[in-house]
């Protein structure tokens, strides 16, 4: 049978940013547990901030499609998800907005999010880890765009030190519950393909 495919990406594009880390640490965690990982950056998917006029006058940018392409080809989505202002960051907002919207060949509404299953976790230096932003994210992923989210998730605290020399996740307990996360999300997307 052929691994499940998953998608990764970070909320963040930033130089240094400990979600783009934890991003990377999972591509090489899920290759562990035999999914076929691809990983973007949002860097690479530019969009406007969703505006309604802007929507009705051009529909959605091209970006916002191949987004929505893009994750409609694979059976699993992780997110890491940083935290602003005890949210989710904008960016990570505004493309998910703007892919909610995308309807190509009488998809139904919310395509993007529907059939496949997502996973979600965060870092931040702060104490508590990003924790609100993953319950900011959960509430958009499952109330407003119907989407499966695995019950496990890790906020990663106090990330600029939370990390070893080799990009893994220093404290074992953390680790073990990140390896978790992506255990499930890899075996529910199994049961998508
Ligand atoms: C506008 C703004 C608001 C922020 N609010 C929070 C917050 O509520 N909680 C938190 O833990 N960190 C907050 N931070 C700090 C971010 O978590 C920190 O910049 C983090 O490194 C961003 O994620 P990244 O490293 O993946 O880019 C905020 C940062 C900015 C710029």
């Amino acid at each position: 049978m052929p691994n499940p495919k998953i998608l990764v990406f970070s909320g963040s594009t930033r130089t240094g940013s400990h979600n783009v880390r934890l991003a990377a640490l999972a591509v090489k965690e899920l290759a562990l547990i035999d999914a076929d990982v691809t990983r973007i950056s949002l860097a690479d998917y530019p969009l406007p901030l969703y505006e309604g006029d802007l929507e009705a006058n051009s529909g959605p940018p091209d970006n916002a499609v191949k987004l929505k392409q893009m994750i409609m080809a694979h059976h699993g989505v992780f997110i890491a998800s940083p935290e602003y202002s005890a949210s989710v960051a904008p960016m990570l907002k505004n493309a998910l907005d703007w892919v909610s919207r995308v309807r190509e060949r009488g998809d139904p509404t919310y395509a993007a999010f529907e059939g496949r299953v997502f996973a979600i976790s965060s870092a931040s230096p702060g104490r508590a880890g990003g924790l609100r932003s993953l319950m900011a994210l959960r509430q958009i992923l499952e109330l407003g765009c119907g989407a499966l989210v695995v019950p496990e998730q890790v906020a990663i605290p106090q990330a600029d030190h939370a990390f070893d020399d080799m990009d893994n996740i220093a404290d074992i307990g953390t680790a073990n519950l990140f390896r978790a996360v992506l255990t499930r999300l890899v075996d529910m997307a199994r049961l998508m393909m």
